[in-house]
């Protein structure tokens, strides 16, 4: 079914609209009157047409945020989690992760348990366990002065890797962050998961979750245990001390926790087994989870994604959908890909997919996912064939470049106008941070893109907050040429 095109759905509405105004004229004709087409048609024919501007892609794309399922597979969960975790996050989740989207299910103690057991009797494999040197497995307060410089190491390398690959961009922690909105605050994380399955995690996030909206970083196995050091040792992921106060004026009962020692003695308690099954049964956790056993009385589709090649490959690895969007798909966060073809020039794009830059000084940057050249290429290759208007954008500079005369015209033009109060146009002089840097526009943007965001800045950007200034055609081939000539060995001239 992946392949079933949009368009055909597209024609089928085509043929249903053309046959209602086809009816509608009839109509209309037969009375003697004037043809004219029922405004209600053309509303819905609006309603159901694809964009026209968009091109039809080679491929469906996938909506990672039309998963199946929106929780994670609790098939090897034991291996994840320990039972203490378990045990509080099945009572009330939103207790232990602020930003959890799962419901309490009013399960007692007892029950909690029996579920508990279940789970862990449909284990699969276990994570690979991975050869740590024998001091990343010590406490800190164990660690030789030797010992200790050697795990700094570590730990600050992957201080910095977390750092380029932004994950607070997608996890907040302790509250803070997250702007995309998808993934779980990772603020006491150390009381969850143990650090062989984060490397495992971290190495091959869809290994575990097929449909997880995280993007599977292009990591050396360095990378991933500088990662694993930083985020099982830094005390931002470990919970907040409670002052001992605070914790005995709590009105609120505790939470009843099943212990390691209490589960390794009911493990394997067949009676207990089963009534764990008909809990999970009944309280229907197989909606929001794949929970191997238990009859599925909602038919899941799987997502066929064996032999996905090139552009399509990097789109379900790296989940660039989660933050962008394109045509009717994916997230609002970062900025829509729609026509990036028609709008950026495809050295920039290629070198930024694989390197990043600040673009909007305000906003966030794109983490650093570090695709291989050949994957940026292919990304590359594939923005510039298909994501593009249908027409050409209207271009002033097809012909040749722009005069000196034009370009001083248009740099006059960018100061009387007040574009540098959002935008610094050249690195030594200075102007306003709101917008992009345009000191090197001319190598990121098309012309005619330019041409087109001058025309009506929020027809490219709803949200944008850059002013409509009304720009007569002669005043915008101006500001057009002088942007142009904004290129890199230019710079700072
Ligand atoms: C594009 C958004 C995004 C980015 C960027 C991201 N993550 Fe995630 N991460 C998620 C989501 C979403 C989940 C939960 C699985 C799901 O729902 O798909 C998750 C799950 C996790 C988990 C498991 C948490 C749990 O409680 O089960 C860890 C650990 C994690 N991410 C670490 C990281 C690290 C480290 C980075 C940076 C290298 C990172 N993430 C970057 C979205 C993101
Ligand atoms: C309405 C949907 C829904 C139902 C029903 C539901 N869950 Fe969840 N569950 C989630 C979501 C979503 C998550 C991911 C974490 C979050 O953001 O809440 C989750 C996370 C979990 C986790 C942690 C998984 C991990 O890898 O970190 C466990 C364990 C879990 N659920 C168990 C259960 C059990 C057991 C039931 C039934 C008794 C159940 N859930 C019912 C939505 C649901
Ligand atoms: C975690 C969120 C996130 C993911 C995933 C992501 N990006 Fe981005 N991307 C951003 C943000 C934020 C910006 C804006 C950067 C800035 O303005 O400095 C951006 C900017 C861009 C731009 C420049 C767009 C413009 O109009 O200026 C392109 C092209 C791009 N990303 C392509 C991709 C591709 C291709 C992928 C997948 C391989 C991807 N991105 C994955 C967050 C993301
Ligand atoms: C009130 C602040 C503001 C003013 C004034 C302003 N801009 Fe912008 N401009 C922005 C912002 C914000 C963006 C980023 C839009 C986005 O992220 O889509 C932007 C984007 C741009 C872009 C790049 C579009 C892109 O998507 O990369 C160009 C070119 C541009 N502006 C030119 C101008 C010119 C020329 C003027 C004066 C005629 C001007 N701007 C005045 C705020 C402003």
């Amino acid at each position: 079914m992946r392949l079933r095109s949009i368009v055909s759905i597209h024609k089928r509405w085509l043929m249903i609209i053309s046959f209602c105004i086809a009816f509608a004229s009839c109509i209309h004709l037969s009375f003697g009157q004037e043809r004219k087409i029922d405004n209600m048609f053309l509303e819905l024919d609006k309603k159901y047409r694809m964009p026209e501007q968009w091109s039809a892609l080679p491929f469906e794309l996938e909506d990672p945020y039309k998963r199946i399922k929106n929780g994670p597979p609790l098939v090897n969960i034991v291996y994840k989690v320990n039972v203490e975790w378990l045990s509080r996050w099945i009572a009330n989740p939103k207790k232990v992760v602020p930003n959890a989207k799962m419901p309490a299910l009013g399960l007692g103690f007892d029950e909690i348990q029996a579920v508990i057991v279940f789970l862990s009797s449909i284990a699969e494999k276990d994570v690979p366990q991975v050869a740590w040197d024998d001091f990343l497995l010590k406490k800190e307060d164990d660690l030789s002065e030797d010992e200790y410089d050697k795990m700094d190491k570590v730990y600050n390398a992957g201080k910095g890797v977390w750092g380029r690959a932004r994950c607070t961009i997608c996890h907040p922690i302790k509250g803070v962050g997250g702007n995309v909105g998808v993934g779980p605050d990772l603020g006491e994380i150390t009381t969850k998961i143990n650090r062989n399955w984060l490397h495992s995690w971290l190495g091959n996030t869809k290994g575990h979750f097929p449909d997880t909206l995280m993007a599977q970083y292009r990591f050396t196995d360095v990378d991933v245990r500088g990662l694993v050091e930083f985020v099982m040792r830094d005390t931002q992921f470990i919970p907040e001390e409670k002052d001992e106060e605070t914790v005995a004026d709590a009105a609120e009962p505790e939470i009843k926790v099943l212990t390691e020692k209490e589960f390794s003695g009911i493990r394997n308690d067949t009676a207990l087994i089963e009534k764990g099954r008909g809990i999970v049964e009944k309280a229907r956790c197989f909606v929001c989870h794949d929970i191997k056993g238990i009859p599925e009385l909602m038919p899941v589709v799987e997502r066929k994604r064996d032999g996905l090649a090139g552009f399509e490959k990097v789109l379900y690895d790296i989940r660039c959908l989660t933050c962008h969007r394109i045509q009717d798909k994916g997230g609002t966060y970062a900025p829509n890909l729609t026509f990036a073809g028609s709008k950026m020039k495809m050295d920039w794009e290629g070198e930024f997919l694989q390197s990043p830059d600040i673009i909007r000084p305000l906003s966030q940057q794109m983490p650093k996912f570090n695709l291989a050249e050949s994957e940026a290429k292919a990304a590359t290759e594939f923005i510039e064939k298909n994501l593009l208007f249908k027409e050409p954008l209207p271009d002033f500079y097809k012909e040749g470049p722009p005069t000196a005369d034009i370009i001083a015209a248009g740099e006059k033009l960018f100061y009387e106008k007040g574009c540098n109060t959002c935008h610094a146009e050249n690195i030594t002089k200075g102007g306003g941070v709101v917008g992009p840097n345009l000191a090197t526009v001319g190598d990121r943007l098309q012309p005619a893109y330019i041409l087109y965001h001058l025309k009506n800045p929020q027809q490219a950007n709803p949200q944008g907050v850059e002013p409509n200034f009304g720009l007569s055609d002669e005043e915008m081939k101006q500001l057009v040429g002088f942007l142009m000539d904004h290129v890199k060995k230019k710079e700072g001239k």
